[in-house]
């Protein structure tokens, strides 16, 4: 009897606790979904617009609704690219297809932190204005608002300066780049919302835009950049090629359609532009070929050339091995110029492609490099601060962002007022400098500034955490104290002033030398000018 119950307990109680590990093992770390919410939280912050009753950001309105009126077409919506209020297609492009290829490859993150839904509204608010944005088969607005006008004006939504121009490429001056990259953001959520998301009928609608989108990338001519069109467009947003776009989208497209015709043309592109062999560059919205590498692995697998491209690109930037890149003594991936404004982009972006590719071929070649990025950026660095805004103490308090600053003197950024007016959650900022330094200034854009593409492989990189890993803490959960204090270097190193200082003191010493053992001849001289004189 005493058996019995005894051992009727200790069944009791392992069922209870393997219960329990059960459920401790399925529960997603509290940090990472707040950030993968907090992060989706920022596009919200973004949108352009008539503001759904679910909007979460209690100091945005509507806004931008005459968007395209000067055109006679509605392109009311969409996302605002930064701290301005400035829509341009080409990055919101590139940033829907990083989010929307995390969201393909690692959903499972977003489903155990209770996102997807999140997930959806976030992409779908870009497409529904990418929509608009296509009004015909050969018209694709690219650009509202005039960089001039607007980049004049600090302030709230509420008092936008007009007037907010819109641009656009046609037939007759065409953007091969732009609608080619437009075309892959289309596939790219058609799969998404067709695979993942379960919604047919909006899938077809991207689909359809894709495809007609691809057809006038390649039809029209000649193949140029879109800011030979739109001239609005050349200091904001001009990409360095369009070869990549091509063959970007026509990856997408097939992967979204099924049809080997573009698995063929993004080969043939591939070859004809010899992307195999053009330099190693930071993967960003100006140039998606280290994403044609990793994307080309994926889907046409057979075709060794993109995974050859691949490895080759990966080991290259984030091994060190001949590549354009090095590492800050922080160990943060520093790309030279390309990291001299907004540090974080070609960190992430990177890390991004790891991960994908380390995903793609069941490997972990790249994995330690990119999860040592990413606990950087979350606080593992010398200012312990996680460039995420919103999620700890130390984050920054100062993104360069109108709205949330609360300010409206454009003279005056840095100062009026103070302190950050609203936080702006999950906002990744431009990120620290050369000497892991970060300032958190307002007016310092290098450093403050926050984009719709500084989030986009962001998400991603979270949801990817949600999918692998449910126990460990981002490393700024453990970060109690406050962040350092730095001062700006002055730009000449120490030795060098020093060096500066001697050799100084050294002329000096020299004349005054000169001028003892020259001393008779110096008097003889003045004695004979006074003698003229007289
Ligand atoms: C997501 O963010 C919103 C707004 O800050 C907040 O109300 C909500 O609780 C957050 N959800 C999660 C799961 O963190
Ligand atoms: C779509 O269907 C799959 C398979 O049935 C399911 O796992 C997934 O959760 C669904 N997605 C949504 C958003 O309901």
């Amino acid at each position: 009897m005493r058996k019995l119950s005894s051992s009727l307990l200790l069944s009791i109680l392992l069922a209870v606790t393997s219960k329990l590990v059960k459920k401790v093992e399925a529960e997603p770390n509290p940090h990472y979904v707040a950030l993968l919410n907090d992060s989706m939280w920022f596009y919200e912050a973004q949108r352009s617009g008539h503001l759904p009753s679910t909007n979460r950001v209690s100091w945005r309105g509507d806004s931008g609704l005459e968007d395209g009126n000067d055109n006679k077409v509605d392109l009311v919506g969409g996302y605002y690219d930064a701290g301005d209020y400035l829509k341009f297609t080409l990055p919101l492009s590139h940033s829907i297809v990083l989010m929307a290829w995390g969201g393909i490859e690692w959903f499972d993150g977003y489903q155990k932190a209770n996102q997807v839904n999140y997930l959806r509204d976030t992409i779908r608010w870009g497409t529904d204005w990418l929509i608009k944005a296509h009004p015909s088969d050969n018209e694709l607005y690219v650009q509202v608002g005039n960089g001039d006008v607007d980049n004049n004006y600090w302030g709230p939504d509420t008092n936008i300066p007009t007037p907010r121009p819109s641009y656009k490429i046609t037939a007759d001056a065409p953007g091969t780049d732009v609608a080619a990259l437009t075309a892959a953001a289309f596939a790219a959520s058609s799969y998404l919302f067709r695979n993942q998301l379960n919604d047919t009928n909006y899938a077809d609608t991207l689909q359809s835009h894709a495809e007609s989108l691809y057809k006038f990338a390649e039809t029209a001519t000649p193949m140029q950049l879109y800011t030979e069109s739109v001239s609005a467009s050349k200091e904001y947003y001009e990409a360095t090629a369009y070869s990549n776009q091509l063959v970007f989208g026509a990856l997408w497209l097939y992967r979204a359609t099924g049809n080997t015709e573009y698995r063929d043309k993004a080969s043939n592109y591939f070859d004809q532009f010899k992307l195999s062999s053009t330099p190693i560059t930071v993967m960003d919205w100006s140039d998606q070929t280290g994403a044609v590498y990793v994307l080309g692995t994926e889907l046409d697998g057979s075709n060794t050339k993109y995974k050859d491209a691949a490895k080759k690109y990966l080991d290259a930037i984030a091994l060190g091995k001949n590549g354009p890149c090095s590492f800050t003594s922080g160990g943060l991936l520093w790309c030279g110029d390309e990291s001299d404004v907004n540090s974080l982009v070609p960190v992430q972006n990177t890390a991004l492609l790891a991960l994908l590719y380390d995903k793609i071929t069941s490997g972990t070649d790249y994995t330690d490099f990119a999860t040592g990025q990413i606990k950087y950026v979350l606080g593992d660095n010398r200012m312990l601060t996680p460039y995420v805004c919103g999620v700890h103490m130390n984050s920054p308090h100062n993104p360069h962002h109108a709205g949330a600053s609360g300010g409206s003197d454009i003279n005056n950024i840095e100062t009026s007022p103070p302190e950050e007016k609203y936080l702006l959650y999950g906002a990744i900022v431009g990120g620290p400098d050369k000497d892991d330094k970060f300032y958190d200034e307002r007016n310092d854009w290098a450093q403050t500034e926050v984009a719709l593409d500084y989030n986009a492989p962001f998400l991603g990189l979270i949801a990817r955490q949600l999918s692998v890993d449910t126990t460990e803490d981002p490393p700024y959960v453990s970060i109690t104290e406050p962040r350092p204090h730095v001062s700006r270097s002055t730009g000449l190193e120490k030795w060098l002033i020093a060096v500066i200082v001697i050799v100084i003191v050294f002329v000096l010493a020299g004349l005054l030398y000169l001028c003892w053992c020259k001393r008779r001849a110096i008097a003889s001289w003045r004695a004979s000018r006074k003698a003229v004189a007289v």
